[in-house]
């Protein structure tokens, strides 16, 4: 069969990211190999986020640029999936009338059907939904040679509905992957050379439960049981898992970090506002003080652990005041990292239809205050790392000097490290112990401990 070529790009979050390896992982055995060059192209893929406005329009841009190729090359086929895909639907087909074919969030596995219908019969939008996950639904992984990492989805959808988020409408009901199925595909990563994954799930900590009212679905074990089943894998030295969500994190799950090495110290718990009254309208259910005390809590049973959060400013309704309690939970727990974002008002969800809409300009002015003062606590957080000895998985190399090498701490954070002795250089991979000299805002910088002798 003649090798095709496909070109693909990905917006949005750690689970589009995951979809994208699957996608690959399909076309794969369609004889699709991935290129970087969309003009050697046969196939254009985008696979798209809709969590805010500015990520939808992306979408848009990045489509119109590959018309040209089209009308040039009239074989070649492009795609729209991921979660504006499943959103507008046919409505995409109509809006860009090069599309060939448009995949829905829950139809991953049928990008090569849908492709063969577009040859055969025109083109196609693909973007049904059911409640209980297709068993062939996950049955492509992308191992790529030489990947040290890798992402591993073990549920799909989002039961919260949370007042600003579009992901329920784009991903559908919360199901679970049966636990059975994440092992056996640890392992077959585990066996061509990953190190590391990320368990990932818009809300884990609900992962495998029986929710109210559904007798199906549940797959007999719940997150911390999954997390011990696939620590114990051969070859797997640490697992990651996103997203917590504060309201669902155990105390079962808290206390694991304590009885398994390979679970990385770093949590990250998406607190969205400091205000209770913010909170309570963005329907989150927890308090601040509910979040703070978790917080807390495992900032007390593990010193080193890393948490992130993410905050989103101008939320509807929220005042000057609401805005201040947010910069004061900032300022008083520290987040080793903040993602903020300006809420963006999306289409369909019940924060669109709220009073009080906050202008852009607050909200500019607000994100601005926010990340000065995060970008200042990261740093300083960083600068306290200098001096100490950091585990670190070695993930590349520098090009421009062999003995600069690329890793990441159990803490998430980027050490870009000198090993000197050329030749016996550590292997991608490998967990060292890195001696941190310098920090910056976004990395540490240190020393391969094994060289510190020839200093
Ligand atoms: N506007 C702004 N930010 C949003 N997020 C989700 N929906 C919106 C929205 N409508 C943010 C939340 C979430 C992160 C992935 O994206 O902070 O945790
Ligand atoms: Fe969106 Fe809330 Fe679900 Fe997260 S928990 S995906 S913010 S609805």
């Amino acid at each position: 069969m003649v090798e095709k070529r496909v070109y693909l790009e990905t917006y949005g979050c750690q689970m589009n990211v995951g979809d994208s390896e699957r996608l690959l992982g399909f076309l794969s055995e369609a004889n699709y190999a991935e290129t970087d060059d969309p003009s050697k192209a046969d196939l254009i893929l985008i696979n798209t986020c809709s969590v805010r406005d500015k990520a939808e329009h992306k979408v848009y841009s990045a489509a119109g640029r590959y018309r040209e190729l089209k009308a040039l090359k009239p074989a070649l086929k492009i795609a729209i999936a991921g979660c504006v895909a499943q959103q507008k639907g046919e409505g995409l087909l109509k809006r860009l009338p090069f599309l060939d074919v448009v995949l829905g969030t829950q139809s991953v596995h049928r990008i090569v059907d849908a492709l063969e219908q577009a040859s055969n019969n025109g083109r196609v939008a693909m973007t049904g939904e059911s409640d209980a996950i297709d068993p062939d639904e996950f049955a492509s992984i992308r191992a790529r040679k030489g990947d040290v990492k890798a992402f591993v989805s073990i549920m799909r959808g989002c039961d919260n509905f949370c007042a600003y988020c579009i992901v329920p409408h784009t991903r559908g009901r919360e199901a679970s992957r049966p636990p059975g199925e994440i092992v056996s595909e640890v392992e077959r990563l585990a066996a061509t050379g990953v190190r590391e994954v990320t368990l990932l799930g818009q809300n884990v900590n609900s992962y495998g439960l029986k929710r109210a009212g559904r007798t199906e679905g549940s797959v007999g074990v719940g997150f911390p049981e999954l997390l011990r089943m696939v620590a114990v894998v051969e070859g797997i030295e640490r697992v990651r898992f996103v997203t917590s969500h504060p309201k669902d994190i155990s105390d079962e799950l808290m206390g694991l970090f304590a009885e398994e090495p390979k679970l990385c110290r770093h949590v990250h718990l998406p607190m969205q506002s400091g205000s209770t009254a913010v909170l309570e309208a963005m329907g989150r259910g927890y308090t601040l003080k509910d979040y703070a005390d978790k917080f807390r809590k495992l900032k007390a049973l593990y010193p080193d652990m890393a948490v992130t959060t993410d905050v989103i400013v101008g939320f509807p309704g929220e005042t000057d005041e609401d805005f201040e309690l947010t910069m004061e939970a900032i300022n008083e727990l520290r987040f080793d990292n903040v993602f903020s974002f300006k809420y963006s008002k999306r289409p369909g969800t019940r924060a669109a239809g709220f009073q009080g809409q906050v202008s852009d300009e607050v909200k500019a002015e607000r994100l601005t205050t926010l990340q000065a003062a995060q970008r200042d606590i990261t740093f300083e957080l960083n600068k306290e790392r200098v001096g100490s000895r950091m585990k670190t998985l070695v993930e590349g190399r520098s090009r421009n000097d062999s003995r600069v090498y690329m890793g990441r701490t159990s803490c998430n954070r980027i050490v870009n490290f000198t090993s000197y002795d050329d030749a016996s250089g550590p292997t991608m991979g490998e967990i060292v112990d890195v001696d941190v000299t310098d920090a910056y805002p976004n990395s540490l910088r240190g020393v391969w401990s094994k060289d510190l002798r020839l200093c």
